[in-house]
């Protein structure tokens, strides 16, 4: 069993989905937590949830695109708990269905002020306290959509494969003092991201869902994956027993970037 006690843990969209099943996670395993998200409602519900089960949380509203918004989640940490050890960057958000030429300047921004302006903050942030302490680790979850190029996913393929780099790039700068960096690339998860599409109009819903459903009936697992199976790996990343890992990007995906999906009749 994963075991972080005595860790002190902050999970970004850690209201719902794969940042909900991760916080519960490294709460699980021992650590204090620091539940994080824009909407409140979800955090506390996820707080309580921890709290329920025996952990120790607390709830700190921040959207992680707004810089004075990151200083105060890692700051109320700190003099919460005494320090900060793990910062999971989850929160992020969906593109829409736009090619390049679909998507005006100031929404594909917005999705990169929050995909990778995010992870930066919450890192820069963080970063001081782990290096007085010469430990930190650190988890990005990009996509298996900053891998490859995926249809009409311009803004989201761009912002992930950016965090995948610049992970690389983190591991360079922070190794040597005692910083662990890693990014997971989930593949389909069956969470509330492909459902709160903002630009889907009504009834186009339905037919994402069955898209996303498809999709991953395709890959080689044939299914979509629950939000704990990528929290299981994200705690073990952040835990002592992958000491040796830094730098490294994970896929949890089913195999999906295994293989192109070449249908039956293929050779
Ligand atoms: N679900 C998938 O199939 C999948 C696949 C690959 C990668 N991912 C990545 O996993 C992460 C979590 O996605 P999910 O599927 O659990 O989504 P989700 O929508 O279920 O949860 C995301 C959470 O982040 C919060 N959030 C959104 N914008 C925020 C902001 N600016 N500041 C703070 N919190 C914010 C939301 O309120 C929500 O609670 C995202 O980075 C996403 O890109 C998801």
């Amino acid at each position: 069993m994963t075991d972080l006690r005595g860790k002190i843990a902050i999970v970004t969209g850690s209201g719902n989905g794969i940042g909900r099943a991760t916080v519960k996670k490294i709460a699980e395993s021992g650590a204090k937590v620091t539940v994080s998200d824009v909407i409140v409602e979800d955090g506390e519900r996820t707080v309580a949830e921890i709290k329920a089960a025996g952990g120790e949380a607390i709830f700190v509203q921040a959207d992680i695109s707004q810089e004075s918004q990151v200083k105060n989640l890692i700051d109320t940490t700190v003099s919460t708990y005494g320090g900060l050890d793990i910062l999971v960057n989850n929160a992020g958000v969906g593109g829409g269905q736009l090619r390049t030429h679909e998507i005006e300047l100031e929404d594909f921004m917005r999705i990169m002020a929050i995909n990778v302006g995010g992870t930066f903050l919450c890192t820069k942030y963080a970063l001081p306290h782990f290096l007085k302490q010469r430990d930190g680790r650190i988890v990005n979850i990009a996509s298996t959509y900053g891998l490859i190029g995926a249809p009409k996913a311009a803004a989201y393929c761009a912002s992930k494969g950016a965090i995948i780099n610049y992970t690389r790039q983190l591991t360079v700068d922070y190794a040597p003092d005692g910083i662990r960096i890693n990014a997971i690339c989930p593949g389909y998860i069956d969470t509330s991201l492909g459902r709160r599409r903002a630009t889907l109009a009504p009834g186009e819903l339905e037919a994402a869902i069955a898209r996303r459903e498809k999709a991953a009936g395709m890959q080689p697992i044939g299914r979509q994956a629950q939000p704990i199976e990528v929290a299981n790996v994200a705690a073990f990343l952040v835990s002592d027993d992958a000491s040796f890992m830094t730098g490294s990007i994970v896929t949890v995906d089913g195999g999906c970037v295994t293989t192109f999906n070449y249908g039956e009749a293929s050779n």
